[in-house]
Parts: C-alpha cells; structure tokens; sequence
C-alpha cells in the first residue's frame, strides 16, 4: 500500500504529476546507499495510487550538484518550447544544492516523464543564497492567458517567495510569505493550491503548504498550512499568523499550546514534506507525504534482505471544511480502496475485544459514542515489543498514540497527541502496514479525516489488534476490518 523504493535511501516525494492516466512519483533517492547522499530523482509509477512500479532514477546528481526537491508541470502550451504543442513535454523545476549554494535548475521529458534533460541555461533562478530551495510549480489562472507561479523557501528564514513566468525559464519575484507562525525550525517543501470551501465553487481559498524541521507539532519535522487568498501576486492569511521576534527566530522554541493555535497537516511525528499531484482536478487534489522524521530518519533500522531506508505516506485526497467558528480547516482522506472483511458490534460491550491478527496491511475502523466510558483505546501488541496504545479521552477530548521504542533509535519512543473537534463521538480510521521486517506504520485519520497522526512503529509481524472501552461501556460502537 505504501510506496517504498526495493533499495536505499529515500526522502521527500517530488515532481507528483499525474499525465496520461499514471500518477507519476518521483523522489529524494540515493541511487547508491542508505543514507542521505548523492541526491538524485527516482522514479515510479501508479494506475491506480495503491500499487506502484518502480523504474530507473530520473535525474541523476553530478559533479556540480545534488539534485534537491522539487517539482514537475504538463506544459501543455509548450511554453518553454522543449516539446511540441502536440507532445507537452513534462519540466521539472528542481534545487540544484551545491555547498553553501542552492538555486533553481530545469530538467525536461519528451517521452513522458522516463528519460530527463538537464537544460543547458541552468540555474534558472538564482539568488545566490545558500538556502533557497524545493521549487513547487504550478499554472495560475488569471482569466487570460495565465502564467506560471512557483513557490520556493528561503529556508533559514522561513519565508516562501513567489515568482512568475512565462516560458518556466526566466522567472520574476511577485512576493514573499513569512516569517509568520510555526518558525522553530527551517521551512522547506513548499505548496500552495486552491480548494472549495465544503465543495462550493463560489466559495474558493488557498492552502499554503510549509514543512518545518524541527519544530513541528509532534517534534522534529511536521508540516502546518494556512488558509487564505492568492490574487495572482501576493498570499494573504485569512488569519494572519504572529509574526516572530528576533529572539523567537533565533532560539526557535514555540510551546505545545502555541504551536495547537496553527493548523497542521498530521499531529504524528512520521508525515513530512507533503506536496500535492499537478494535473488533477481541484476536487481531486491529493497529497503524498514522506513517512518519517529527520530526528531519526538515517537510523530507523532496514530491511536485512532487501536494504531501504522509509517509505511514503498514503496518498491523501484533500479538501477543506469551515467549522461553526468560521476556521477553515483541512480535512484528508485516503485516495485507496480496501475490501471489508468483517465487522465487530461494540455496544455495550465490557473489557477488551480481539479484533484481528496477523500482519500486513490492515484497515480498523472504530465508529462509536461514549456511553459511561471514559476513554476507548486500541492495543497493537506484538510478541517482540512491548506494544502501541491509541487512545481517545473523553474529558480531554484529545486522541494520543503511545509507542515503544524496542529496536529503534533514541528519539523515537514516546506519546503523540491531538485535539479534537467533537468529544462525545469516536470516528477512527486506522491504517496499518508493514515498511520491512521491523517497522511498520499507523495513520489514524479521526472524525472523517479533520485530524490525522501518523507513525512509524516498531512491530512488523505477528500483531493482535484489542480495542478497550475504559471505565464503563460505549453505545452505538462498531468495529470494521479492512484489507487490501
Ligand atoms: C526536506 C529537504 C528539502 C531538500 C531535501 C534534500 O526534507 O531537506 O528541503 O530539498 O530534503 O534531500
């Protein structure tokens, strides 16, 4: 179910495009080991976002630089003039990062996004900085003949900047975005989309994406968005986020209470880097994420037979809902399909009940209202750890995954929590799978997807999955089991 390559070193998904009735995922690869270096492009492909084909790396590191994140257009006009209006060719604007500088490179496809081009005028876009990175490129709309908008991070100083073009080669500066908000760490991974407010198309706002590392809710890395309006030049937040001392920026520490005030991709320590599909419609946008966290990423343990390193997120269709107080909030839903194998009556029911066993992939869905219990919790045990709790408190009315550490480096045991809009009511969506013969990963998508956490675990096979009602019984509660 998750995409993960057969070997080596993987991090943030790239160049996301969907053409010609395949998603394209191309991604931080390093064609030679397990550990981050020699970035380069791989490459690989899907019908249908659940099972994927991987091919050849796609852009390869060279002498002169490593090949930093980024991302992939359809010029459908052939603007840049590298294919025919007939042929769009595919162009991936990417940060080509040497030591001490990074700027904006071009590569391009003429056979459909297989073999790639460096163009020969790169860089591109270079402000002779040494943090300027992971270009997100897409066609801005303006009732005319449009234009292309890219978005890119001042990384240390935590500002999006905005340019245009015409032609994807020569870019101008429109506006920047920050610092603003979260800013405990670097931004990186920036995107930015328009989405209907609760479907209505007269009702349109746009989502800026920014990955923070560290920082992030759960600490380390994690990704906070902002709602707001895009006119063409400039992004304003329809609540516009502090803007940070000098001291902030410096000593970057934000406390938890602050940090819940923003909105966040996923409250889990494993979702980074998320960056969305060009080529799909606005009610189709969806988004893949990195699974893991720089806190640790290099020392999560590999597979023994097959040597890679992480895998990426469920592809997550998103949209945007406004709630009673006007906020409005991102809500995302797996873009896969699995088949029910059962379904379990929870009413009532005292003590624990044995949901299922056994590894693989797995979806648990928990639908229920407290009646006199207090919490709900569901146990994923594993004869080689000491297990994973998720847990959903009724006076609290927070959801908090708990996670040993049993084989995993240090930095990565611990509790993962997050507020929720609705006390009385438990809508779980879990999804499980197995990355290798030792981590496996929950995503917890709650209250049909509002909230999201995800995780990497440490149980991989022979799992017992027992979900509890605390302190009294619940009504109304089943349980369905999922699988692919
Ligand atoms: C985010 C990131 C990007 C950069 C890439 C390098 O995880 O640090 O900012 O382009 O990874 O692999």
């Amino acid at each position: 179910m998750h995409f993960a390559p057969r070997s080596n070193w993987m991090n943030d998904p790239n160049g996301l495009v969907f053409h010609d009735g395949l998603y394209h995922l191309y991604f931080q690869y390093n064609p030679h080991g397990v550990e981050h270096a020699n970035l380069s492009w791989g490459h690989a492909t899907s019908t249908d976002l659940a099972r994927w084909t991987e091919h050849d790396p796609a852009i390869l590191w060279d002498d002169d630089a490593q090949i930093f994140s980024g991302s992939v257009v359809v010029d459908h006009g052939n603007t840049s003039g590298f294919g025919t209006a007939e042929r769009p060719p595919l162009v991936a604007l990417y940060t080509a990062a040497a030591p001490g500088h990074q700027a904006q490179a071009l590569a391009y496809s003429t056979d459909g996004g297989y073999v790639w081009t460096k163009y020969d005028g790169n860089p591109v876009l270079d402000r002779g900085t040494s943090d300027f990175r992971d270009p997100k490129v897409f066609r801005y709309d303006d009732g005319g003949d449009g234009y292309w908008v890219m978005v890119a991070v001042e990384a240390q100083d935590r500002q999006v900047l905005f340019h245009r073009s015409d032609d994807l080669k020569t870019w101008t500066f429109l506006s920047s975005y920050g610092p603003a908000g979260p800013v405990g760490g670097v931004w990186e991974c920036p995107d930015m989309f328009p989405l209907a407010v609760d479907g209505d198309d007269d009702d349109v706002r746009w989502v800026l994406l920014i990955s923070l590392n560290p920082g992030g809710i759960a600490g380390g890395s994690g990704t906070h968005y902002v709602v707001g309006d895009f006119d063409g030049t400039t992004f304003r937040a329809s609540v516009p986020h502090p803007v940070p001392t000098r001291a902030l920026l410096r000593e970057g520490s934000q406390s938890r209470d602050e940090l819940e005030r923003y909105g966040w991709i996923d409250f889990g320590p494993d979702c980074y880097a998320g960056v969305t599909f060009d080529g799909l419609s606005r009610g189709e946008r969806t988004l893949i994420a990195w699974m893991d966290n720089w806190k640790y990423a290099g020392r999560i343990p590999t597979d023994d037979s097959e040597e890679h390193r992480s895998a990426m997120t469920l592809p997550r269709r998103l949209s945007l809902t406004r709630d009673e107080a006007g906020v409005e909030r991102l809500r995302q839903q797996p873009a896969v399909a699995l088949e029910p194998r059962g379904s379990t009556d929870l009413s009532g029911v005292a003590g624990g009940v044995a949901l299922a066993e056994g590894a693989g992939a797995v979806r648990i869905s928990v639908a229920a209202t407290f009646g006199d219990a207090q919490s709900v919790e569901l146990r994923i045990d594993s004869t080689s750890d000491d297990g994973v709790v998720i847990r959903q408190d009724r006076a609290s009315g927070r959801i908090e995954l708990v996670r040993a550490g049993a084989g995993m480096p240090s930095g990565f045991r611990g509790s993962s929590s997050m507020a929720l809009e609705r006390r009385d009511e438990i809508r779980w969506d879990l999804w499980i799978d197995d990355l290798n013969e030792r981590v496996s990963s929950v995503e917890l998508f709650a209250q049909n997807g509002e909230r999201v956490l995800t995780a990497l675990i440490p149980v991989a096979s022979l799992r017992t999955y027992t979900v509890t009602a605390v302190g009294g019984t619940l009504q109304e509660a089943r349980a369905d089991v999922a699988e692919p």
